[in-house]
């Protein structure tokens, strides 16, 4: 994947999330600012810090769903978090490192799965190698002694012609014996300071490879063992100081931290009660905002250069009720737009898994072909603001109850019996809906 400008983070964006072009750019522009500051001079990508992004706005209006297309955008590791599920350090949960720790997990097997890629021609020769000495003993790379060279030449033109069947898929399905390196490990908890055990530090952590691994026979097909032998080379052929390496630099240059409910941690102004615990976890994440060093399982990671988007609904609190120090180290505040009817004609029909394709495809499996016309697609579009503006304003969520109301007898009653083509039309949406719009006791349970 290579490193996207933010028009082309943009577009990409737009294929999935309807509006939200403040939100979109912002998070374009902190994406390449991490790619720009890389091109320059150690002494001033040291003093470039990440913008850090708070996106508000209410419930529904697309703050994860950018989140989630990002990760799946960015050429970098990336962690979704709930500031909701953390602790202040010496309680119970989460202690806001683990998230820096998670993140240098992740890191790794991204990076690993990179380097298998690159190793996996070689470890399969390799891995076929070892199966042609387990299917052939005897057979074996020949320790060519003088005087038995002739026996030697016969011996490694049988292995050639062996190899050829093997490659040609002639034993795929014969059941042979390998020997292979447990998966799971033996978990030793290492006691030590608060957060040791949590860490997760294991024993073969520590020692590496010093402590020889358990290994056990498995009886298996040849197909399947060639994938576990080859797992193992590559395993073998990859330099495993330059995957942490490599997994390191890559949170320290350009990870990202999307921190969720942030508002969740934040209290409404009376700071007396549980309000103290909440500030005890927004100062817990001050450091690790600003940069410091986060002990892993990997080793030290600094997290000066993580960028961490924020958002939340501040709802009952405000940006302003955090405590200073946290809302200076998110310069960038970005409101999320409230989404209109027009919006939610789009994000009914625009995004590639739109809402109204996802039920056309749950519904073509039972041979039914789902069509919205125009002015049906519009009628639930406005059901749905009317109901958001009479009871809660849910955002683009109300377009799920919405739909799911409407197409209950559909989705209730076909089952394949035989095909179909049904299309909605404004007037089915409106019988169906209307009554249940109208009173708003029952569009509260319903809707
Ligand atoms: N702008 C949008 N474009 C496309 N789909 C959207 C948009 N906003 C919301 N949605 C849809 O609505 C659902 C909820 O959106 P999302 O999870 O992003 O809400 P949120 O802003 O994070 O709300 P909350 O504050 O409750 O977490 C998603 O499944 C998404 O498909
Ligand atoms: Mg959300």
């Amino acid at each position: 994947m290579k490193d996207l400008t933010p028009k082309e983070v943009v577009a990409e964006l737009d294929r999935y999330i309807v509006g939200q072009e403040s939100a979109k750019k912002s998070v374009a522009i902190a994406m390449r600012n991490r790619w720009r500051r890389q091109q320059l001079s150690d002494e001033m990508r040291e003093e470039i810090v990440p913008n850090n992004i708070i996106l508000i706005g209410t419930t529904g209006v697309g703050k994860t769903e950018i989140a989630r297309r990002l990760a799946n955008l960015a050429n970098a590791p990336f962690i979704k978090v709930e500031a909701s599920k953390f602790t202040e350090v010496g309680y119970v949960g989460r202690d806001v490192e683990s998230i820096i720790r998670d993140l240098m997990d992740i890191s790794v097997s991204i990076v690993e799965r990179k380097k298998e890629g690159e190793v996996a021609l070689e470890a399969e020769d390799l891995a076929n190698e070892r199966l042609l000495d387990i299917l052939f003993p005897g057979n074996g790379s020949g320790d060519s002694h003088e005087g038995k060279s002739d026996l030697a030449e016969r011996q490694k033109r049988t292995r050639e012609k062996l190899r050829v069947k093997l490659l040609d898929g002639k034993f795929e399905d014969r059941v042979v014996e390998v020997d292979v390196a447990d998966e799971t490990m033996p978990m030793m908890q290492v006691f030590g300071p608060i957060g040791l055990e949590e860490m997760g530090m294991n024993l073969q952590d520590i020692f590496g490879s010093s402590i020889p691994k358990k290994r056990s026979r498995r009886r298996t097909t040849v197909s399947e063992a060639r994938r576990i032998l080859a797992v193992e080379e590559a395993s073998k052929l990859i330099d495993h100081e330059e995957v942490l390496r490599d997994a390191k630099s890559r949170i320290e240059n350009s990870g990202i931290v999307f921190l969720d409910e942030i508002d969740k941690i934040v209290g409404n102004s009376s700071g007396t009660g549980p309000d103290v615990s909440r500030e005890g976890v927004q100062r817990d994440i001050l450091p690790i905002v600003e940069g410091s060093n986060v002990i892993t399982k990997y080793g030290i990671v600094k997290t000066d250069h993580v960028l961490f988007i924020a958002a939340g609904a501040f709802h009952v609190s405000k940006p302003s009720d955090m405590i200073p120090e946290l809302q200076g180290r998110f310069p960038i505040r970005v409101e999320m737009d409230t989404l209109t009817t027009d919006d939610f004609i789009q994000i009914l029909t625009h995004p590639k898994t739109a809402l109204i394709k996802q039920y056309a495809a749950l519904l073509e499996t039972e041979g039914v072909k789902l069509k919205f016309t125009k002015s049906a697609v519009r009628a639930v579009a406005e059901i749905a603001t009317e109901v958001n503006d009479a009871t809660e304003n849910i955002g683009a969520r109300r377009l799920h109850t919405v739909m799911t109301t409407l197409l209950e007898d559909i989705l209730f009653e076909k089952s394949g019996e035989e095909p179909e083509k049904i299309s909605i039309t404004k007037e089915m949406v409106n019988s169906k809906l209307r009554e249940i719009v109208k009173d708003h006791d029952l569009s509260r349970y319903i809707l």
